[in-house]
């Protein structure tokens, strides 16, 4: 039997905050529903974080009333802080992504504090979470290098792993942020953490800003991760990040984990129509 490699798509929220154009809720929605139909069965809708900051997530909320209560979809909101996880609850979200840094500069840049209050607010979050039975992806930001301080040392996201499963996430993903990651990174640092952890609780976020991002996702593939953060037609960039640019395209990573006897549940043709 094909081994289930799950995709979240993170295109309504990493690819759109960062398009010069905002979207209505309306056009979200409906590229939301588009990835339903060719069989994306998880997907990040959006954030719930500063409209000052980010004008594109303006109105997640109504973004999420919108669309349809779905048992085979599961619909992730990325919060910053405890004031938008109060928020993503308010509305019945069940699926939360948090965001913590491998260096202080970038989680200054993006949310205005050091890593270590990134950190304790994430642990704050992941506790409150268990209450309210939302589960927790816990992402790590700039993991394999970061736009201000360049190298980043695997042992920092190695002791975050270690205290955010120990706080309770349901899943750690090592994020990519700037698209510096090259395969022998990967599996290395992959490697490295699927010694001490099960591999169903990691996961990998890639953006593709140096051409690497499939490879990175195979390097991975072969660590025993499997579950992508990816984005349709390769969306993406970080507007904190200097460099960023789009994530991994989704339809190259299905294409490839098809060709490759994986199953992702995702209909290709219908992915690129
Ligand atoms: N959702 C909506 N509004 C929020 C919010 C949230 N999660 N957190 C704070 N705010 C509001 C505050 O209520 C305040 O509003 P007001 O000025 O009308 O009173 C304003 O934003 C500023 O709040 P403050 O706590 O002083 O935060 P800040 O200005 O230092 O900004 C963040 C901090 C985290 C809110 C902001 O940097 C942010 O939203 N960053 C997100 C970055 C991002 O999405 N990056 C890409 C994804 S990784
Ligand atoms: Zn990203």
């Amino acid at each position: 039997m094909a081994t289930n490699i799950t995709i979240t798509d993170v295109g309504p929220r990493d690819g759109l905050q960062n398009l010069a154009r905002v979207l209505s809720v309306v056009e979200r929605a409906s590229l939301i529903n588009s990835l339903i139909k060719a069989g994306v069965s998880s997907i990040e809708i959006g954030s719930f974080v500063s409209p000052r900051a980010v004008p594109a997530m303006k109105d997640t909320d109504s973004l999420f009333n919108l669309l349809e209560v779905n048992d085979n979809v599961d619909y992730f909101a990325l919060v910053p802080n405890l004031k938008g996880y109060q928020l993503a609850q308010s509305i019945g979200i069940k699926n939360v992504v948090l965001v913590v840094y491998a260096s202080n500069s970038m989680s200054n840049s993006n949310v205005g504090i050091t890593m270590k209050e990134a950190e304790a607010s994430a642990i704050k979050i992941i506790k409150q979470a268990i209450i309210d039975r939302i589960k927790i992806t816990a992402t790590i930001s700039v993991a394999f290098g970061c736009p201000f301080e360049g190298n980043i040392d695997p042992a920092v996201s190695v002791d975050l792993i270690d205290k955010l499963s120990d706080a309770g996430a349901d899943r750690l993903v090592l994020a990519d942020t700037i698209g510096a990651a090259n395969p022998r990174q990967v599996s290395s640092l992959m490697n490295r953490l699927t010694e001490k952890s099960d591999p169903q609780f990691l996961g990998c976020h890639f953006h593709d800003t140096r051409a690497m991002g499939l490879a990175n996702v195979y390097a991975a593939l072969e660590s025993g991760i499997r579950y992508f953060d990816t984005s349709i037609a390769g969306l993406g960039g970080c507007p904190f990040a200097p460099g960023s640019s789009g994530n991994v395209a989704t339809e190259d990573v299905v294409m490839m984990l098809d060709q490759m006897g994986y199953c992702t549940g995702i209909n290709l043709s219908e992915l690129l129509s």
